[in-house]
């Protein structure tokens, strides 16, 4: 008896200690009562709470994370870079590695990766299995997912974002957000907003129309918010309006926490706050990375030289600021807290499992884009060839390092050579390098120690008989080859591969291109090759994926998020000259407006390369004629298209099938078509189904900057089913009344 006692006493305490619930409130205070309504909870805590600790709380403590109260047991916010793994522990005030032992994590593809899957139900997973790691190491805000639009192919981060398309966007963010916040950790989205170049990003002044903000710019963040429920946001580096957008009014106050009633943090990018005043009351909630020693310069551990720190609470003593608003950001902190290190509820998360490499793995499967496959070059079945020539510095190069913030330290990367190999047998495989770059760097480019002439002879002598090559390259997530802090510089591949390619397709015409980057880039050689593979940062599981999907193993269902040009000038934002990209340094005018992606594309009949939404298979897939459940539709109605689909092929498969809308007479000139609605669907070989699709109507609005407003007219629209924004199968024309 006494010994049960004792053991119920015992798992009770250590209930407590591990925060798990059964916890008595300590002493009755309200703040740590999880009984208690959660917004009794914060008024409890902030009536509790002195100007300074208000103060402290609202300012980084650390390159990472913030103080909380000390004196009331307020935890600290631990906060670590996403979003495509967590990050390794940095020293406390400098970006330094800590050099821990148990922090190399999973790293997962990258965000475009995930966007080229068209699949929210793997964004959960994703964000399920990062959450998991996030919170295993103790992190309660997870910096991602970050999703910015792709509006030119320049930009040195589109490999973090997830795409051209704004409804592409909207669907695979709330996933994602949804799935790592079921673990207690907050996702931060990022960058809020505009930030869609790299260049200038400190300083550049973003003119847009308020169209092309609500239509393109920002529905990924207001479905992150109000579908995603995500519990931070991180303010931009760039300007718009003259504001920096951290600080900015319009974005902060009326359009996030005015016209979508966020109730979260707002977070600043480090180093992004420039003005007390405008941080106080302009809705920054938390001040990060302000310039202190350990991250650019001035005074070791000034933290409180912030904006938001000793200036801030110098002015509200003066009267100068008022409290109300400093108030505010200190309940949002403490929303924080309660919803992630403070909830008791929460679960303990897991590091590394093989759960994660498989969903790592997944992901990378089904976001691998098939482009080109002349006569079924892939897949490449295991004993087909004797001698496959593996060519391309990518084959070998560790990708989940480099490239900035974003960069992951790997507990284990396969890489596709070492993916190839354990599928085919060394014996089969032959590799060389064929060209070689720099050393990973950030902020300046590197200059290759190798001899480009060498490389390419040793190249051209191991292709020349090969059975096979299979050309392995791209960018590599050094600076100016995609990468944070400064754009790509051309679109043409670097380190001399358009013309390495070129000459192994001389001496063997056999070969299959598999390019990873995160960005299009120009393929002067396309014609001449047989097949040719999107890739992508692809993390962890690289290697494995790669094998499996070259091997036909996995059958290739992504699809491109974004268009790729033939050229540069061809992408919209790009073809206005140097005031639309990248600006002159000061400002800088979005002149293609709405028409971003394939809406420019289209609209203005300029084809790209490959389009929005393209994407092969290893089967092939027939649509019967798409139909509407009606002819006829109020605008509080859900559209339901449906259309027959059947895998015509001999292996299962998924087809992304889409659904663009066209309107006939708008008021207002709108793209020719835009994306409202997609479905992957995985089918056996013979399968059928009717898939189904629904558009509630309020989706076919534009915005009416005018009347500040989403307006459906009543009119006639055309709903194309499609396998790719160019590959219309068949419309259904239906009238909104
Ligand atoms: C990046 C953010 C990142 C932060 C912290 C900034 O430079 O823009 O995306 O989360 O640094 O590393």
């Amino acid at each position: 008896m006494k010994k049960l006692f004792l053991y119920g006493l015992f798992t009770l305490s250590v209930l407590q200690a591990n925060g798990q619930q059964g916890a008595a409130p300590k002493f009755g205070l309200t703040y740590l009562d999880d009984s208690q309504p959660m917004e009794e909870r914060i008024e409890d805590a902030l009536s509790r709470m002195t100007l300074e600790e208000k103060i402290a709380m609202i300012h980084a403590q650390s390159n990472f994370t913030t103080p909380g109260v000390p004196r009331l047991g307020i935890p600290e916010i631990m906060m670590t870079d996403g979003p495509h793994g967590v990050n390794k522990e940095l020293e406390w005030n400098s970006w330094n590695s800590a050099g821990w032992t148990n922090d190399a994590a999973t790293a997962f593809p990258a965000m475009t990766c995930l966007a080229a899957t068209w699949n929210p139900e793997i964004s959960l997973r994703y964000g399920q299995a990062i959450g998991e790691e996030a919170r295993y190491r103790k992190k309660d805000v997870l910096l991602g997912p970050a999703l910015n639009i792709y509006r030119t192919p320049a930009n040195g981060r589109n490999f973090e974002y997830m795409g051209e398309d704004p409804y592409l966007v909207s669907k695979m963010v709330p996933a994602y957000v949804k799935g790592v916040q079921q673990n207690g950790v907050a996702a931060c989205i990022k960058h809020y907003a505009l930030n869609n170049q790299e260049t200038w990003r400190g300083h550049i002044d973003v003119e847009v129309s308020d169209r092309a903000l609500y239509e393109i710019y920002l529905p990924g963040f207001k479905a992150g918010i109000l579908e995603g429920n995500a519990w931070a946001i991180m303010g931009s580096y760039n300007k718009y309006r003259g504001q920096w957008c951290t600080h900015n009014k319009r974005l902060n106050n009326e359009i996030l926490k005015g016209e979508w009633q966020f109730n979260g943090v707002v977070i600043s990018d480090w180093g992004s706050t420039h003005n007390t005043d405008e941080a106080a009351l302009n809705g920054l909630d938390i001040e990060m990375g302000t310039w202190t020693d350990g991250l650019t310069t001035s005074e070791k551990f000034a933290f409180n030289r912030y904006y938001m720190a000793d200036p801030y609470l110098r002015k509200i003593q003066d009267g100068t600021l008022p409290l109300s608003t400093l108030d505010d950001k200190v309940r949002r902190i403490l929303r924080l807290n309660l919803r992630t290190n403070m909830d008791r509820n929460k679960p303990y998360g897991s590091f590394t499992t093989p759960e994660h490499y498989d969903v790592a793995r997944e992901v990378a499967e089904e976001g691998i884009v098939l482009l080109k496959n002349d006569k079924n070059f892939f897949p490449i079945p295991v004993g087909r060839y004797h001698k496959i020539v593996v060519i391309g510095e990518n084959a070998t190069r560790r990708l989940s390092t480099g490239g900035g913030s974003s960069n992951v330290k790997v507990s284990k990367e396969i890489t596709p050579l070492e993916g190839l190999i354990e599928k085919y047998g060394a014996d089969k495989i032959f590799y060389t390098m064929g060209y070689g770059s720099g050393p990973t760097s950030y902020g300046f480019a590197t200059e290759s120690p190798y001899n480009a002439d060498s490389l390419k002879r040793e190249a051209l002598a191991l292709a020349k008989d090969a059975d096979v090559v299979l050309y392995i390259g791209g960018l590599n997530k050094n600076f100016n080859q995609d990468c944070e802090s400064g754009d790509r510089l051309s679109y043409g591949l670097p380190f001399g591969q358009d013309e390495l390619i070129e000459d192994l397709l001389k001496v063997n015409k056999n070969m299959g291109i598999i390019i990873i980057s995160g960005n299009g880039v120009a393929m002067p050689w396309l014609n001449k090759v047989p097949a040719l593979m999107q890739s992508w940062y692809l993390g962890s599981e690289t290697g494995t994926a790669t094998a499996n999907v070259i091997s036909g193993k996995a059958n290739p269902s992504g699809r491109l998020p974004f268009s790729i040009p033939k050229r540069w000038e061809d992408n919209g934002a790009m073809s206005f000259g140097t005031m639309s990209y990248p600006g002159d340094s000061i400002r800088q005018v979005y002149m293609e407006d709405i028409l971003v992606g394939y809406r420019w594309h289209d609209t203005r009949k300029i084809p790209a390369l490959f389009p929005f939404g393209y994407g092969l298979s290893y089967t092939t897939f027939a649509y019967g004629k798409a139909s509407a459940d009606r002819a006829a539709y109020g605008e509080n109605d859900v559209i339901m298209v449906s259309v027959p689909l059947s895998n015509k092929g001999t292996v299962s498969g998924a087809e992304v099938v889409q659904i663009y809308a066209s309107q006939h007479k708008p008021s207002l000139p709108r793209p020719v078509k835009e994306l409202k609605g997609f479905q992957k669907v995985f089918l056996e070989p013979g399968e059928s189904r009717i898939v189904e699709i629904d558009i509630p109507v309020k989706d076919l609005a534009y915005f009416d900057d005018a009347a500040h407003a989403w307006v459906v007219e009543k009119d006639k629209f055309t709903l194309h089913c499609a396998a790719s924004s160019t590959d219309i199968k068949s419309s259904v024309s239906i009238q909104i009344k």
